[in-house]
């Protein structure tokens, strides 16, 4: 299949590529996501199918505005407070379908609750408003892989395998949104993400953090092998070989082969808006020359900071098939 550029200004017949039930990549204010017609199963499963997921995760629902998007689940007064202050923007929040909810079981794997979310990003809003329904959209990566944040990265994985990339440049925020679970007796996040969980409590009050147990995750999308570039991760670097990629935060150790700087001044934002780009340039470039490692220094873990480090743990987990086996 030959993958269409598409830019703004091809909005119409991206709108129309989704009703046909083509998979479409398109940018947003997190990472690009790989977006079908939600409503339509087989133009779902062909996300998992381009994807190459090992399970069927639940996706996200995409929405034009938040009045959409409480048609398709039960709103309760926390969400709609949440909704009045973050969206558009980096917030996912988990509700309980509403009755009749036409968005296919597929798409949120059969779970009772699904996740929605308006992006804060104008292109992705006017795609939403033309389409004028939900856009189920994971990360436009392969599986296992990282979360792409320009459209050249959404290419490098999916060129060929799905109708039409619309590029509307890098990605402001860079990392996924925040995923809160609104579905239960008590808020829970699931995912930390682009809305830090201060601003979150500041809102509505203490947030229950997911557990961090591994072998439990508490969101099926939240496996640690989730984010994983090819050279090995080593963590809170304190020294850095001469064979090894260096992922830094602040004055650069001394002595890496290669080194990306996330952030000069350690600000958390930029450097989460750096992130995948960083470990995308560290991995293509340190695998061309030969490197053994990518050494991440430390970055702290308040803020943007703690999804930072959520996905830097991901990124040096052990890999694991699905029947938890090691794979390397
Ligand atoms: O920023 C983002 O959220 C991006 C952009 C494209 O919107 N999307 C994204 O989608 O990161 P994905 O599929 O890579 O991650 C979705 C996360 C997963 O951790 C998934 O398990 C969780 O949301 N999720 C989705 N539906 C859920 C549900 N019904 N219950 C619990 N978790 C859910
Ligand atoms: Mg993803």
């Amino acid at each position: 299949m030959m993958t269409e550029r598409l830019t703004p200004n091809d909005i119409a017949h991206a709108a129309a590529l989704l009703r046909a039930g083509s998979l479409i990549a398109f940018g947003t204010e997190t990472v690009y996501g790989l977006g079908a017609d939600a409503c339509n199963a087989d133009a779902v499963a062909a996300i998992y199918a381009a994807k190459g997921r090992p399970s069927f995760n639940p996706l996200i629902c995409h929405f034009a505005d938040a009045q959409m998007a409480f048609r398709y689940v039960t709103r309760t007064p926390l969400a709609e407070k949440l909704a009045a202050k973050f969206w558009p923007g980096p917030l996912t929040l988990v509700l309980p379908r509403a009755k009749n909810c036409p968005v296919s079981q597929l798409a949120g794997a059969g779970l009772p609750a699904l996740a929605v979310r308006v992006p804060g990003h104008h292109t992705a809003l006017k795609l939403l408003t033309e389409f004028g329904g939900p856009v189920a959209a994971p990360s436009a990566n392969r599986s296992g892989r990282m979360s792409p944040t320009s459209a050249a990265h959404v290419l490098s994985e999916l060129d060929g395998r799905i109708a039409a990339v619309l590029d509307s440049g890098p990605c402001a925020v860079g990392l996924e949104s925040t995923v809160l679970d609104l579905s239960g007796p008590l808020p829970v996040i699931l995912r930390p993400g682009g809305v830090s969980v201060e601003a979150l409590e500041a809102e509505i009050g203490p947030i229950q953090r997911a557990s961090g147990d591994s072998n439990a995750p508490a969101s099926p999308g939240m496996l640690l092998s989730h984010y994983a570039p090819t050279l090995p991760v080593r963590l809170n670097a304190t020294s850095a070989a001469a064979d090894e990629a260096l992922l830094a935060f602040g004055p650069p150790l001394p002595g890496a082969a290669l080194v990306f700087q996330l952030s000069e001044t350690q600000n958390l934002r930029q450097a989460a808006a750096r992130l995948f780009e960083g470990l995308h340039v560290l991995d293509a470039e340190g695998a061309k020359r030969g490197l053994t490692h990518i050494a991440a220094m430390h970055v702290p873990n308040h803020g943007l900071g703690l999804a930072i480090n959520d996905r830097l743990t991901r990124a040096a987990s052990p890999r694991h098939d699905i029947s938890g086996k090691n794979i390397i």
